[in-house]
């Protein structure tokens, strides 16, 4: 299954689309599997002997015994939900610090984070992001300000109970500027400083430890959280996470090349969903949407929260496809599919005026715009055995009259665009 040396599996929609599961089919058969960007805002389900799990900050690869796990450089690394789940899947017998290396260029995220963001969030009222609540855009804000806090900073216990108290009275002033309620530095440095003795022994250096597994024929994960669109950059911006989820940020965030490289596997969900604030163009309106979310249990893995669902956009997808350079698929969740009567396909986006067949950068453009479908019959059967290609139903054709009514209007609006 694994034929790349060193593999990339990203998000192709806005998060949740079951990177978990295809990371632990992949992982059977990889030597080391890594996280390169994001934090505990991640939340991957997998599924063992029975047994659910579900990981936030630490790589979904650790359930396969005898291999290798690294948090790379571009992660932000929230140490004490770090210990707990350490702490948690050692009560259910895997052993883990023995496998578990964390890149010492990676940032601490600290208490401080969280409450910034919760003070930002509430500040931006309506127009809020609808965050984890993680503290992940404050962490990164303080990485790129160069005023961090490093892993690798834990070695010098009393440089880093200084950098860490300096890092909250910083905060601290931020926090009172937004009504919210400062933190005691020596406190938070303390109690940080409490848990450096489980984590300085995980340091690594991980571009050096990837480059020396494939230099020995060894085979390497690179396991992305969230999704395309909510890839600071590519992403449905400001509606977005802070970090580089697309593949390059995989090279960047474990320290390797992108020439390191062979393959990128998308992970898309047979329909869209979207936890948080911000475009969802093919949004369905309840009380089909909310059928959808029961169907596919569509309940945020980190915060609980119901997930916005819509169908399968493909504009989307193809976008996802060109900013990651996607070298293959992986199509979860069909089956969630399997009583409805139509299936709908998004191929475009039109106005009265105009129409898109790829992702705008200007988003304005979508709050009016419609999706363009086309539609499927359903396949009305239980697939959810179909265990190859061959195993699934054959749909009847679905090259009707109504669907290529919607190519020719799309292909029309579009020379009118012009
Ligand atoms: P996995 O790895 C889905 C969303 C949040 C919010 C935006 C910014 O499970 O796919 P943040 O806390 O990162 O500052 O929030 O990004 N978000 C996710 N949505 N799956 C995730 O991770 C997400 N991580 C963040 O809901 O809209
Ligand atoms: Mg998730």
């Amino acid at each position: 299954m694994m034929d790349a040396r060193c593999l990339v599996v990203v998000g192709s929609q806005w998060g949740d689309e079951g990177k978990g599961k295809i990371v632990d089919v992949l992982a059977a058969e990889a030597n080391i599997i890594a996280r390169y960007q994001g934090g505990a805002n991640a939340g991957h389900t997998v599924h063992v002997g029975g047994e659910e799990f579900i990981l936030h900050q630490i790589p979904s690869g650790i359930l396969h015994p005898g291999t290798r796990c690294l948090l790379g450089n571009g992660v932000v690394l929230d140490v004490e939900q770090l210990l707990g789940e350490i702490d948690a899947l050692r009560a259910r017998g895997f052993d883990v610090e023995e496998r578990l290396g964390i890149s010492g260029r990676s940032h601490l995220l600290l208490e401080y984070h969280k409450r910034l963001d919760a003070a930002s969030e509430a500040k931006r009222g309506a127009d809020r992001i609808g965050t984890t609540g993680k503290g992940i855009g404050p962490a990164y804000e303080d990485k790129i300000a160069r005023v961090g806090v490093r892993a690798a900073d834990l070695l010098y216990p009393n440089r880093a109970h200084a950098l860490i108290e300096h890092a909250v009275t910083r905060a601290n002033e931020r926090l009172r500027g937004a009504s919210a309620e400062p933190l005691d530095p020596v406190r938070v440095a303390d109690e940080v400083l409490r848990m450096r003795d489980r984590i300085v022994p995980l340091l690594t250096d991980t571009g050096r430890e990837i480059t020396a597994a494939l230099r020995d024929d060894g085979r390497v994960l690179l396991e992305g959280a969230q999704g395309a669109l909510l890839d600071v950059d590519h992403g449905t911006y400001p509606y977005v996470t802070s970090s580089t989820t697309t593949a390059a940020g995989a090279a960047t965030g474990v320290g390797i090349g992108p020439t390191a490289i062979d393959a990128v596997i998308g992970v898309v969900k047979a329909y869209t969903t979207r936890v948080g604030s911000g475009p969802l163009p093919t949004e369905i309106e309840p009380p089909l949407g909310d059928h959808l979310r029961e169907l596919g249990g569509e309940y945020g893995a980190t915060t609980g929260r119901p997930r916005r669902c819509g169908w399968f956009d493909a504009v989307v997808v193809r976008y996802a496809a060109q900013v990651n350079g996607l070298t293959g698929l992986a199509i979860t969740k069909l089956d969630v599919l399997d009583s409805f009567d139509e299936v709908k396909v998004c191929v475009g986006y039109e106005t009265d005026h105009a129409a898109w067949d790829h992702f705008p950068y200007d988003f304005t453009l979508l709050e009016n715009a419609r999706p363009v479908y086309e539609t499927l019959p359903g396949w009305k059967a239980d697939i959810s055995g179909a265990r190859s290609i061959r195993d699934l139903v054959s749909a009847r054709s679905h090259r009707n009259e109504r669907n290529r009514d919607a190519r020719e209007r799309l292909e029309a609006l579009q020379v009118r665009a012009r």
